[in-house]
């Protein structure tokens, strides 16, 4: 038992307020503190008045613009470096102590070697900054599907982020005083100040960075990135990687999901989780629209990126989503793609790389169909529409809380989370994948999301356009290796005795000139109609190789001209295709060689002979 003593001592160490009190935080700051060696620590309430002074403070030194106040109240713009723009995929490590654990699509190095870099490199990192010391609560307060984290940062606009994304400040150190159980995560821009050195606008390390995580000791240490997934630790690096290894270890699941409810006319609710790579649409499904020809038919939305799920006493998986935010790729997003969107950003938003209008508005492509005569561009230059260059990054981002959210589900904050009736999974493809599929068991879903791919786009470093093997849309984000990942989804399934349905859709398939063949958006509730329709045993459906798909006739075409040859383009299965696509399953297969699963071979062939293979 540590005394008052200890605790008075330790606190004025640190500089923390009398209501810190958990030993383990306070010695773990005052560590840090003196490995990072900062001007000054300040513990961070989470209150509104904290975010708003930090604001205030940033736009003086420039790291924000202050928005045209009637057009956006109360919101921000900040242009990163042009070297600090995305997911650093190269530069994430898993250390674990067996290099077999992290897998082969991990990056890996042993915890000793990886823990003497950082000791170098976080030594003296925050000189002349401050330390924000910042306590979250991924999920509702309190829920027992949630997980305490505490972020150390010596960014103020990681602060403000980590505010919206998260359940942060006073109430959680409330938690922190009955439990020692947190998850530490430690990060710096890599940018000290020497005396009386003037600093940037956005301070990071343009040369080196580090996004590191050790899943046996469930640390996170990041070094050189102010940018979305490096930065704000709660979300991919706490709420996936580390979090993945608590459920393979704990039993439940951490998942790159969004989570959605469905109403139908009748008022039967249900509830879907469905798992996207990067830039496919997530947040425009999760927020999705029916179109009005549907009458009655509702969609609300729980999360947009990440789903946390646990075995229920009803035998069913029950999710939350951990976050309080959304942290959404702007460009694209406009009022036909997702008017939801657009209202939850009307105000209350940190916008990140997109361009500056002349009225002290935001814009990015794909906001508007007309575009704009005059803007300043992500990279604070000059932009006119012929210039030749995006005005908006790529992979720029908006900030926003869930509440303003104008689909957000009653139940979004349920410490008990909602139950999932269907899992869905889909990436970006040009052709092979049908519109929508099920899968006949779960042993066959585990196996459809363990092969899924997808073509990439801007939301990581690294080339654009190529298709690259994405399982569970978790690639970048397991924290363990990708073959025990796959028995653990096959285990889950024999340890709740009422499994949700595994899906498989793509909105995705092009005509030979490169253009989309199905609507997508609103119509995508078409699909989900279908979907929802299946599980309550409503639907028809005909065997295929791959599982069962709907016929022409079973899909709701109500106040949508969809010819039956259209609708064959897009569910068809080539032969030839998918005996190409089950060989690429072979080379992540090897890749994982004698821990995959061995189900997974059998079902290969089973697939190749039913193709002709
Ligand atoms: C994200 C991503 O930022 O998946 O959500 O890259
Ligand atoms: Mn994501």
């Amino acid at each position: 038992m540590n005394s008052a003593l200890d605790i008075t001592a330790l606190q004025q160490a640190v500089a923390a307020p009398s209501f810190v009190r958990n030993h383990k935080l306070l010695t773990w700051v005052a560590e840090m503190a003196s490995l990072a060696k900062p001007e000054r620590i300040y513990w961070c309430d989470g209150s509104e008045e904290e975010s708003a002074r930090l604001c205030e403070e940033m736009v003086a030194k420039g790291t924000l613009i202050r928005l045209n106040s009637e057009k956006r109240p109360n919101s921000f713009l900040a242009r990163s470096d042009a070297s600090d723009v995305a997911r650093v995929e190269d530069r994430t490590f898993i250390c674990c102590e067996k290099k077999d654990d992290a897998g082969s699509t991990n990056n890996w190095m042993a915890p000793a070697e990886m823990r003497q870099t950082l000791d170098g490199l976080f030594d003296g990192c925050m000189r002349g900054r401050t330390m924000y010391v910042m306590p979250f609560s991924m999920g509702p307060l309190g829920s027992h599907i949630s997980h305490i984290g505490v972020e150390i940062s010596d960014s103020a606009y990681v602060v403000v982020n980590m505010k919206v994304m998260t359940r942060m400040g006073r109430p959680v150190y409330d938690l922190l005083n009955e439990s020692e159980d947190f998850v530490p995560a430690m990060h710096t821009v890599g940018a000290p100040l020497a005396a009386g050195q003037a600093d940037v606008a956005w301070p990071c390390n343009a040369d080196t960075k580090y996004i590191v995580h050790f899943p046996e000791t469930r640390e996170i240490w990041s070094y050189g990135s102010g940018y979305g997934g490096n930065a704000l630790l709660g979300k991919k690096c706490f709420a996936l990687r580390i979090a993945s290894t608590m459920g393979r270890d704990q039993g439940w699941l951490a998942e790159h999901m969004l989570i959605l409810g469905v109403e139908s006319p009748e008022g039967e609710k249900s509830y879907v989780a469905a798992a996207f790579p990067s830039a496919c649409g997530k947040t425009n499904f999760a927020m999705l629209i029916p179109p009005k020809a549907l009458k009655g038919w509702k969609i609300s939305t729980l999360g947009d990126d990440i789903a946390w799920i646990k075995p229920g006493p009803d035998g069913r998986l029950y999710a939350i989503n951990p976050e309080s935010g959304y942290f959404g790729v702007a460009p694209g997003t406009s009022e036909v793609s997702n008017p939801n969107a657009m209202a939850t950003l009307k105000k209350n938003i940190i916008f990140t790389n997109v361009a500056l209008t002349d009225h002290g508005d935001v814009w990015w492509e794909g906001m508007t169909g007309e575009k704009p005569a005059h803007l300043i561009d992500w990279q604070g230059k000059d932009w006119t529409p012929d210039c030749g260059s995006k005005a908006a990054h790529p992979n720029a981002r908006f900030t926003a809380p869930a509440s303003q959210c104008p689909s957000l589900d009653d139940d979004w904050e349920n410490p008990k989370g909602v139950p999932i009736a269907a899992f869905i999974f889909g990436g970006r493809r040009s052709g092979v994948m049908p519109l929508v599929h099920e899968a006949v068991d779960w042993r066959q879903g585990v196996y459809m999301a363990a092969t899924m791919g997808s073509e990439t786009t801007a939301a990581a470093a690294g080339a654009v356009g190529q298709t690259r093997r994405d399982p569970f849309a978790m690639l970048p984000f397991c924290g363990y290796n990708m073959a025990d990942y796959f028995q653990h989804w096959l285990d889950m399934g024999e340890r709740v005795a009422h499994p949700p349905k595994i899906f498989g859709v793509n909105w995705f398939r092009t005509d030979e000139n490169g253009k989309f063949l199905w609507p997508g958006f609103g119509d995508n509730m078409r699909v989900l109609k279908w979907i929802v329709s299946r599980v309550s045993g409503h639907a028809n459906g005909h065997h295929t190789p791959i599982g069962w798909m709907p016929s022409y006739e079973d899909i709701d075409w109500t106040g949508i001209d969809m010819s039956r040859e259209l609708f064959e383009r897009i569910t068809s299965l080539d032969p030839a295709q998918w005996r190409e696509e089950l060989a690429s399953h072979g080379e992540l297969f090897d890749k994982l060689k004698e821990r995959l699963p061995r189900s997974f071979r059998i079902r290969q062939e089973q697939l190749a002979q039913a193709f002709g293979a």
